[in-house]
């Protein structure tokens, strides 16, 4: 555990004019990949493996394991899709990423290409930011006139062409199998496994899909070494990450630290809670994360530890909820995305999520009974498991959570007849209309 930021991808964030060429080789950008160049594949392989780095798109598999389950020496194209979809709710560290420095991205792509023996790469980044994908293509044209990209790169006999693919609005295009489908130009949705996408991927061919974060990593690894990544974070979570604190907090932002700093720690970095207030709960890795309150305040953010505290690190979006947010309609909310979002392939999610939001918004009005809470649960347990993908999965995560710590809250709305948050906020506003 430590109290202290690590900004290494960040570092060069408020530089003047960072997302440009020159400022990024200013700052030593493109070395690592020099030097890159003249190791094995393999080694870059074992390099990354090391180093201990482990997925930041949510799961934290590690990513040196996932790009040794390409096969070598099979005569296919490889394919290095770089997941920048980044739709989650709360999420938001990859976008910032790619609009300071897209040069720490497109450096992290021709390594990691490299080490799968891929000759094409896609960054498959989320349509509705257009000044993201504008960012990114210039960046992919600067790095193709300075010789980064292209034929015979840096005389290596290495070639790689980058491609910057902008989806069309779709959460489940970030699942890696959907984000194929899409790619190929059909509709997004998952597919079914095996075969996985390290042997049958992109156009059936051996493909990695990494997030952006992981492969915005690994130029400084190579820079640095696996061991100086591995000194960073704890035993099981090594290095340094981005948590993106968002919601009723002073300081909101992007705070880089080791893996295992706690949220108090963050919070003291971020000047606290909103004046006034106290937490009340939080999500440890954007929407999809069972939620958590403030006896979790010194859980060490790691994939095991939030997992311990029953909960799951994911993107690290760390969304704050204060004393005055309504658990049940910040979950209704949610979960009228998760039933908006779901692509329809699977009855357990298709239906659920519908059933989900009719028994919620119910609830939320006042309207229900306390068999519809039990309702609420037997429905997720009927999603988690038995959903095609994690979509299904993540939507029951903040039902079944809230319920867990604010049953009592979601009782208040049936006696109240309605949410008491607004009778609460009724009576302050009458009580400012009074003349004095
Ligand atoms: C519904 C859904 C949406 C997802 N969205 C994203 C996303 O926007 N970005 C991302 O990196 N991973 C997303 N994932 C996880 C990906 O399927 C995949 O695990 C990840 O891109 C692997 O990269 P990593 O190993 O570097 O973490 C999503 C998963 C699901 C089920
Ligand atoms: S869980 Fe939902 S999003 Fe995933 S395949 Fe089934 S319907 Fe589609």
């Amino acid at each position: 555990m430590t109290d202290t930021l690590t900004p290494v991808l960040s570092d060069d964030w408020d530089t003047d004019r960072a997302w440009t060429l020159r400022a990024y080789e200013r700052a030593g950008g493109y070395q690592a990949l020099k030097k890159a160049l003249t190791a094995q594949p393999d080694e870059l392989i074992e390099l990354v493996k090391d180093s201990g780095l482990r997925g930041r798109g949510g799961a934290g598999f590690p990513t040196g394991m996932k790009w040794g389950f390409i096969p070598q020496g099979d005569d296919k194209p490889h394919y290095l899709v770089v997941n920048a979809d980044e739709s989650e709710p709360g999420t938001c560290k990859d976008i910032p990423l790619m609009l300071a420095t897209p040069h720490t991205l497109v450096e992290g792509v021709i390594i990691s290409s490299y080490a799968i023996r891929a000759t094409h790469a896609f960054i498959y980044v989320r349509g509705e930011v257009l000044h993201v994908i504008r960012r990114l293509q210039r960046a992919v044209q600067e790095a193709y006139h300075a010789g980064h990209l292209g034929t015979n790169i840096h005389d290596s006999g290495y070639d790689l062409e980058l491609v910057v693919h902008a989806g069309a609005g779709a959460y489940i295009c970030g699942e890696e199998t959907a984000m194929l489908d899409s790619l190929e130009g059909r509709r997004g949705q998952p597919r079914l496994r095996p075969p996985f996408p390290a042997v049958a991927g992109l156009y059936a061919c051996p493909t990695v899909i990494n997030n952006v974060e992981s492969i915005a990593s690994v130029p400084c690894i190579v820079a640095n070494g696996a061991e100086w990544f591995a000194s960073m974070g704890t035993e099981k979570s090594k290095g340094m990450t981005l948590y993106s604190l968002s919601g009723h907090v002073n300081g909101p932002g992007q705070y880089e630290a080791p893996l295992g700093i706690t949220l108090r720690e963050l919070l003291e970095l971020s000047g606290g809670v909103r004046d006034g207030h106290e937490l009340k709960f939080w999500t440890p890795g954007g929407s999809s994360t069972p939620i958590l309150t403030a006896e979790h305040l010194d859980v060490p953010l790691d994939y095991e530890a939030v997992g311990e505290a029953g909960s799951m690190l994911g993107t690290k979006a760390l969304q704050i909820f204060d004393d005055t947010t309504c658990v049940v309609r910040a979950v209704l909310r949610w979960t009228e995305f998760y039933k908006h979002e779901s692509c329809g392939k699977c009855t357990p999610c298709r239906e659920g999520t519908w059933w989900l939001v009719q028994t919620l918004a119910r609830l939320e009005r006042g309207d229900g009974t306390e068999a519809d809470l039990d309702q609420l649960v037997d429905l997720c347990d009927n999603i988690l498991g038995r959903s095609f993908c994690a979509l299904g999965d993540g939507a029951t995560s903040p039902i079944t959570s809230s319920i867990q710590y604010f049953r009592d809250e979601y009782l208040a709305h049936l006696t109240h007849g309605g949410c008491p948050f607004d009778a609460e906020a009724a009576t302050l506003f009458a009580a400012e209309r009074v003349p004095a």
